[in-house]
């Protein structure tokens, strides 16, 4: 049967000053599809999807909805026209209700001799919030008092309210438990057999094969293919989205290398002033990578910044070995040469309204500066220099760091450090939210970085960076030590998840 088109975007174009986030995009959405979109970080899926929904102007080119010439101005006017969009980031208004985040701008439909009748609004809202089939949650709590998620699911069912012919989830998913994600797949999998369209957008490949109808792959700001359903294969989508062959050589592939008996930090019997580490010791050897995991409230982010002199530490201490000196701030942590990459990278990693420049220039000043001169040419060429070796995709190193997409900050964060030349680096969620191709450059530098005789401790909430790139694996659970795990070939995810949870 043919499928019929419901929107389509012909050579659709954005610029950002000198950044072209899209470039003469033909993009087609149609009616009874799930369509997925993928491309590394700041490829121009959420610059398309949010022209389409109104969110933005587009530079040049046209788009069509129902046949019609579609030129949404604001949000509004594209989900009258009948578009709808969740978008990546949060979405839903502080200090009011749930069923108030729900109607916000239409509560005149409850109004009664001029009073708002909250009883028929939180009525409302449940039936709302039941359609999407988010049953646990009050609609008169307010939204405060919500996770993450279930803000989330909040914007998700004002989305739906609107009733949308076609739906844009940006990056929803990454933010949801399971749970949270089967609400989502539901919906789009209803508006699919509702005969309306869903664009869809992930990084996660394997729910995209599986979610997905057909595939398209932004690069660059390009579209660069539409893949049918028997067409989706992990790695034909990578070589797309990448526009080379992923070397094989993704982690560090040595095995049965020594490590140094020479201990260069450690933590004893700490408690931090959180609660979330009890008693807690360990040690860092020169020239190894410690990797650090668990779960979510196990402790490791805590332990990340105990050792970065972040965290207030209650009882035990926190020692650099080579000086004897206690670490006891971040300002005593770098002198000592330490490096620290955070894993809130935009409240604690950056200054958003400076430039790529001054924020990479900031950690290393020192290794720059030549006596008390700081030369432009000196300055730029160290810039540039980290910016090459992690593909910092950018205008110019003088753009402003917050318009730059989340895996774009990440690598600013981690030129920050890496280009300072820490004897100790201390990483949390190095890789979170950054594409594959950023990632291999990441562990190529990590292991560099270990071959000088660096010594890195790597907080990860990913398994497979985990086995794939640590000398040595402590696992934490309860802000105890769970399980540790040495290099091997046989360790598996199954292995550490036993001692997990
Ligand atoms: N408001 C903005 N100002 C300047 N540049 C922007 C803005 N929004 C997006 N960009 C740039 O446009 C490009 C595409 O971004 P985006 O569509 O957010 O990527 P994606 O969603 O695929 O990660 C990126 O290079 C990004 O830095
Ligand atoms: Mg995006």
């Amino acid at each position: 049967m043919e499928k019929e088109l419901l929107f389509e975007a012909k050579k659709l174009s954005k610029h950002f000053g000198p950044t072209i986030a899209l470039d003469e995009v033909d993009f087609k959405v149609y009616r009874g599809q799930i369509t997925g979109l993928i491309g590394e970080n700041g490829s121009g899926k959420s610059t398309i999807t949010s022209i389409a929904a109104g969110m933005q102007p587009a530079t040049s080119g046209e788009m069509f909805f129902k046949g019609q010439a579609h030129k949404p101005s604001t949000m509004i006017e594209g989900a009258k026209a009948g578009i709808g969009m969740i978008v990546q980031e949060q979405g839903t208004v502080s200090g009011i209700s749930v069923a108030q985040n729900i109607f916000l701008g239409e509560e005149g439909r409850f109004k009664r001799a001029g009073l708002i009748s909250k009883r028929k609004m939180n009525a409302e809202a449940r039936k709302v919030l039941d359609n999407i089939r988010f049953y646990d949650v009050n609609p008169a709590a307010p939204i405060d008092s919500l996770n993450m998620q279930d803000r989330k699911l909040v914007e998700i069912a004002k989305v739906m309210y609107g009733n949308p012919e076609m739906l844009v989830v940006d990056e929803t998913t990454t933010a949801l438990s399971q749970a949270g994600r089967e609400i989502i797949y539901d919906i789009m999998r209803r508006m699919r057999d509702d005969n309306k369209a869903v664009v869809f957008i992930s990084h996660d490949l394997e729910e995209l094969i599986e979610i997905c109808d057909t595939l398209t792959v932004l690069r660059d700001g390009k579209l660069i293919t539409t893949l049918n359903k028997d067409e989706m294969n992990e790695d034909v989508i990578k070589r797309h989205m990448v526009g080379r062959e992923m070397s094989e050589h993704y982690y560090r592939e040595d095995y049965g290398e020594k490590i140094s008996d020479e201990v260069v930090l450690k933590a004893e019997s700490i408690t931090t002033g959180t609660g979330m580490l009890m008693d807690f010791s360990m040690e860092l050897h020169k020239g190894e990578i410690l990797g650090i995991g668990g779960l979510s409230h196990c402790g490791m982010h805590e332990l990340g910044r105990a050792l970065f002199g972040e965290e207030k530490i209650l009882e035990g201490k926190v020692t650099d070995v080579k000086t004897g000196d206690k670490i006891t701030s971040p300002r005593c942590a770098l002198l000592h040469g330490y490096g620290y990459v955070s894993k809130n990278r935009d409240t604690e990693a950056l200054v958003l309204t400076a430039s790529i420049k001054d924020n990479i220039l900031a950690a290393g000043y020192d290794k720059v500066q030549k006596g008390p001169f700081l030369l432009p040419k000196d300055a730029k060429n160290y810039v540039n220099k980290q910016k090459d070796a992690l593909s910092i995709k950018c205008a110019s190193i003088n753009q402003d760091v917050q318009y730059l997409s989340g895996g774009n900050k990440q690598k600013v964060v981690f030129g920050k450090w890496v280009g300072r030349d820490c004897d100790i680096l201390i990483l949390d969620c190095p890789t979170r939210g950054v594409d594959i191709g950023v990632k291999a450059a990441m562990y190529d530098l990590i292991d560099k970085m270990r071959k000088e005789g660096k010594s890195i401790v790597m907080i990860s909430e990913e398994l497979t960076e985990l086995i794939g790139m640590s000398d040595r694996l402590l696992i934490l659970k309860d802000g105890s030590l769970a399980g540790e795990f040495m290099r091997s070939k046989e360790l598996s995810e199954n292995d550490i998840i036993n001692v997990m949870i």
